[in-house]
């Protein structure tokens, strides 16, 4: 093995192992853990959270655009916003279901497997996410290109579908529980 690849697998297993450490944490907050008394500003957190999914969604594709048109700088500002309004996202995330846990959806007939569909996807592609988007970012910081590259090309169609999923359950969420 050269020096490059045993250089560039050395940080796998932290990435790996924080990244399932946050997905359990989200399974037990959400499954396990139970409501608390919800405070009236929580209901505005699944707004906030579309919110933070489309702007994130939006500097991924102009991220994306920028670095096909050669434009590095740009490029890195979009997906560095990109990554803070993902996180900005999973705090928001993390908040709501504190209190409010399991979301259940009322609807019935043909939206309930499109719904699941989507959620399911969404759910499965955003663990698969989290240690791309570390990868992904880590070999960018340490100007390790050829693996950034490499990563990144998988990087920004899971993180960008994850993105836009989670706008898209909203929205259905919001139009049969309204
Ligand atoms: C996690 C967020 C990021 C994602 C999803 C991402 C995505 C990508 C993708 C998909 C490519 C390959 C484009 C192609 O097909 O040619 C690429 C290349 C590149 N990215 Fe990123 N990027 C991210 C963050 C960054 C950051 C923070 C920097 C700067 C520090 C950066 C610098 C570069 C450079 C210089 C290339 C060109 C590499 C080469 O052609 O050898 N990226 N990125």
């Amino acid at each position: 093995m050269t020096q490059d690849v045993e250089l560039a697998r050395r940080p796998l297993p932290v990435i790996i192992a924080l990244s399932a450490a946050v997905s359990c944490f989200l399974v037990w907050l959400i499954y396990f853990k139970g409501r608390v008394a919800e405070p009236a500003w929580v209901g505005a957190l699944p707004a906030c959270n579309a919110l933070f999914n489309s702007l994130s969604a939006i500097c991924l594709v102009c991220g994306y655009v920028q670095i096909r048109r050669g434009n590095r700088l740009v490029h890195m500002r979009f997906m560095l916003s990109a990554t803070v309004f993902s996180t900005l996202f999973l705090a928001s995330y993390i908040t709501y279901h504190f209190f409010h846990g399991d979301t259940h959806f009322p609807g019935h007939g043909w939206i309930r497997p499109v719904y699941f569909f989507i959620l399911i996807s969404h759910i499965g592609l955003s663990i698969v996410a989290l240690p791309l988007i570390l990868a992904t970012l880590w070999y960018a910081l340490r100007s390790q290109f050829r693996f950034h590259r490499r990563v990144a090309r998988w990087t920004f169609p899971v993180w960008l579908y994850v993105s836009v999923t989670g706008v898209l359950v909203f929205a259905i969420l919001r139009a049969y529980t309204t």
